[in-house]
C-alpha cells in the first residue's frame, strides 16, 4: 500500500448509533478519498491477531468482546499525509481528550468505545488495510 494511505473502522458503537453516514461524510468532506470499503463482523481470532499488540493489558478481554459484538465499517482511506491527518481528524483515545469537532469527540461515548479506529503508522495501515482487503477490492 502507499504511503499517503491509512486504514479505519468505524467500531460496533458507532454502526450501533447509525453514525456512519454522518462520520463517512466527515470522513470525505476533511478530504480522504475511500479507495476499500465495506461492512464486516470480527471474529474473536480477527480481534484477538488485529489488538494482538495490547494483550497484556488488563482492557484486553473487554476490548474483543467490544469489537466482535456486531458489525464494523473497514476501510482504507487515500489522502497526502493519510496517517497523521486521520489520527488528527479522530482525535484522541479518550473522547473527554479528544479536540472539539473530532470524530472521537463528536460520536465517541467513552475510552474503550470509541467510535473509529486509524492506524498510528505507515507500516500498520499497510498491514491493517491488507487483513482486510485483498488487491482487487481497492481501488
Ligand atoms: P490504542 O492503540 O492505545 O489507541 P488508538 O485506538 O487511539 O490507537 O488502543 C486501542 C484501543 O484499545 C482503543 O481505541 C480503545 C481500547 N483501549 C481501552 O479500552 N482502554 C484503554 O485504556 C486504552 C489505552 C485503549
Amino acid at each position: 500500500m502507499a504511503t499517503n494511505r491509512t486504514f479505519t473502522m468505524l467500531k460496533p458503537d458507532a454502526v450501533e448509533k447509525g453514525h456512519i453516514g454522518a462520520i463517512l461524510e466527515k470522513i470525505s468532506a476533511s478530504g480522504f478519498k475511500i479507495v476499500a470499503m465495506k461492512l464486516t463482523q470480527l471474529t474473536k481470532a480477527d480481534a484477538e491477531e488485529f489488538y494482538a499488540i495490547h494483550n497484556e493489558r488488563p482492557f484486553f478481554a473487554d476490548l474483543v468482546e467490544y469489537m466482535t459484538r456486531g458489525p464494523i465499517v473497514a476501510a482504507i482511506l487515500e489522502k497526502d499525509n493519510a496517517v497523521e491527518d486521520f489520527r488528527t481528524l479522530i482525535g484522541a483515545t479518550n473522547p473527554e481528550d479528544a479536540a472539539e469537532g473530532t470524530i472521537r469527540k463528536l460520536y465517541a461515548a467513552s475510552i474503550s468505545e470509541n467510535a473509529v479506529h486509524g492506524s498510528d503508522s505507515d507500516e500498520n495501515a499497510a498491514i491493517e488495510g491488507a487483513f482486510h482487503f485483498s488487491g482487487r477490492d481497492t481501488f
